[in-house]
């Protein structure tokens, strides 16, 4: 077990969020009024290197923003979490935003989002931060700044024996030879079937949607299932560990985000991986109780404190 601090590297895009909570979304040529808004922090890669710092992990991110008042926003907020900003303000760029609406019924989402300047991060700019990438336990990235920087920062951290996690989110087509760079594939339902072509809406489908990603080159897979857990696969083993519910579930954004980030740090802190994957469900648990994407992110006193009831 690791005695020091976890090392956590993130990198991906940050954005603005503007969420939108009401009974419906608009048809196309349709205006409908909003129950409620906030503006509030986003981005998948922000989202997750919030949560991991506040789960307790010495956490880097790496990506680009524009010269707006939205970077500077985000710089001030990376500063109070604690996340260490490796980010490069890109001029006359906009930083990333996203359009967010929530169901006020189902905390359900529905999300548009524009990378902004990360959009131009290439392969070149994650090699600046090689050292930083090396010098960690974990290196996390997901699919909203342009894939060749996903994989070459899997390359990277492959390179320099740094644990490698790929959250494939949003959904896309991958490379080839993506897959044998990744320790831990974390797709939902829609990107498992998306990177395999094949149905997943059951437990079973999931499994056979991992297996056939196993055979493309990735060491472990987790395919998270919503309300139905998520679901471990490698080629010895394979089980589901249950959701951890603490109570009404009013926003959805950011919980995949969460059970990533949640995961790595139990990885980084040495857990085996049913004991990463229930720490990862109780952080995922407790942030769609609350409103907000890494706002609702929770600290790893909360965290300790679910999952100690959880496990009585
Ligand atoms: O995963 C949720 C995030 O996706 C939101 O915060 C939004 O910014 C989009 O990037």
């Amino acid at each position: 077990m690791a005695t020091q601090a976890p090392k956590i590297f993130v990198t991906g895009i940050y954005a603005v969020d503007l969420v939108f909570t009401g009974s419906r979304s608009p048809l196309p040529g349709e205006t409908v009024s909003a129950s409620g808004f906030m503006r509030s922090h986003g981005g998948k890669g922000s989202n997750q290197a919030v949560a991991a710092a506040r789960a307790g992990a010495e956490t880097s991110f790496f990506s680009f923003i524009g010269n707006d008042s939205f970077g500077e926003d985000a710089r001030a907020f990376w500063r109070t979490e604690k996340v260490h900003d490796k980010t490069t303000i890109i001029q006359g760029e906009t930083t990333g935003a996203a359009g967010i609406f929530v169901d006020e019924r189902t905390g359900s989402n529905s999300i548009t989002v524009f990378p902004g300047a990360s959009r131009l991060m290439r392969k070149r700019d994650i090699d600046t931060v090689e050292s930083d990438i090396a010098a960690s336990d974990v290196f996390v990235v997901q699919l909203e700044q342009p894939i060749e920087v996903a994989l070459r920062g899997l390359e990277i951290a492959r390179k320099n024996q740094v644990i490698t996690i790929l959250n494939p989110a949003p959904a896309t087509a991958l490379p080839d030879d993506i897959f044998a760079l990744c320790d831990y594939l974390l797709p939902n339902e829609t990107e498992a079937s998306l990177l395999t072509g094949l149905p997943v809406e059951t437990t079973e489908e999931a499994q056979a949607a991992a297996r056939a990603l196993l055979k493309k080159g990735v060491r472990n897979v987790i395919v998270t299932l919503g309300e139905k857990g998520a679901l471990y696969c490698n080629e010895q083993e394979t089980f589901l560990v249950g959701p951890v519910t603490v109570g009404t579930c009013v926003d959805t954004t950011g919980a995949g985000d969460g059970f990533t980030a949640g995961f790595a740090v139990g990885l980084a802190k040495g857990l085996p991986v049913r004991a990463a994957m229930e720490f990862a469900a109780a952080l995922a648990g407790i942030s769609v109780t609350r409103h907000g994407a890494a706002l609702s992110m929770p600290t790893l006193a909360e965290i300790e404190s679910v999952l100690e009831t959880h496990n009585q």
